[in-house]
């Protein structure tokens, strides 16, 4: 059930704004906001990087293009070269897009320099904001958590950056992933865009039975015909993790929120 009060002209000034733009290249206009951005791609970015650093790694590096990755690991080559075009990985490449790839075997300990159609392109598009999380449903609560706390420390807005499909198409599965990530936060701390209600309306509507809603889309039912059906399950389940990756001088790493990560950036701004 949904209950929003209603609220005088303050105090909806005062709480840290939710905003959702759907696709890749509308981060550039979260970037212009100065939010904390979540970017969230469930099939499959995002949810392969959380689950590299819940494995373990010790970082995954974005890039936009493939020859950008190989440039990169020409000069780091024990670095695990990984990603995807057209669902599949790249000829040479180490590992691909499946978040089932990333064991703690695979990748324990390692850096991995990461390409994928979408994904990290949003994420290196968001690169100019101080603060951009990454999201899927697999960490929605804990990013919630930590964008929150984030955007009332340093009163700023929230913005959830859909990836979409090829960067510029919606994405049923992304949307869902932002009504769980706006379902995560308190309603009485956060003025919610109509965008972002409305996104968690429809997880409202799609919440006992999302993995049968995600196989109806687009994504996953292209995903299927690739042969990574149990990806798209995989990447269904909801807050198996309490990683929060964030964007990092050019690398995705862990967030601790209690060290002295948010006091650093906070001290540089003063
Ligand atoms: C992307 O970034 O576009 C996706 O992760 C594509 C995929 O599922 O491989």
């Amino acid at each position: 059930m949904l209950f929003l009060e209603t609220l005088t002209t303050e105090e909806m000034v005062m709480r840290p704004s939710v905003s959702l733009e759907f696709s890749a290249k509308d981060a550039l206009k979260a970037v212009k906001r100065g939010d904390a951005v979540i970017v969230i791609d469930v099939l499959r970015c995002c949810s392969t990087i959380v689950t590299a650093l819940a494995n373990g790694a010790q970082g995954v590096i974005p890039t936009k293009t493939v020859n950008e990755a190989r440039r990169l690991h020409k000069k780091h080559p024990k670095f695990i070269l990984a990603g995807e075009r057209g669902g599949i990985k790249p000829r040479g490449f180490d590992l691909g897009n499946s978040p089932l790839e990333f064991s703690p075997q695979a990748i324990g300990g390692k850096r991995i320099i990461f390409t994928t159609t979408s994904g990290t392109k949003a994420i290196v598009l968001s690169q100019k904001t101080r603060w951009v999380l990454i999201g899927a449903l697999l960490n929605a609560e804990a990013v919630a958590k930590a964008a929150l706390k984030i955007a009332e420390k340093e009163r700023l807005g929230i913005s959830l950056v859909l990836s979409g499909r090829e960067g510029k198409h919606f994405s049923l599965e992304d949307f869902l992933c932002a009504g769980l990530i706006v379902e995560s936060l308190p309603t009485d701390r956060v003025e919610l865009s109509d965008a972002a209600l409305g996104s968690w309306l429809a997880y409202q509507q799609s919440r006992g039975s999302l993995y049968e809603t995600i196989q109806k889309g687009y994504h996953a039912r292209y995903l299927k015909t690739m042969g990574f059906e149990e990806d798209a399950r995989f990447c269904s389940q909801v807050n198996v993790f309490d990683i929060v990756p964030v964007y990092r001088n050019g690398t995705t790493i862990p967030l601790d929120l209690n060290s002295r990560d948010l006091k650093e950036r906070k001290a540089r701004k003063s």
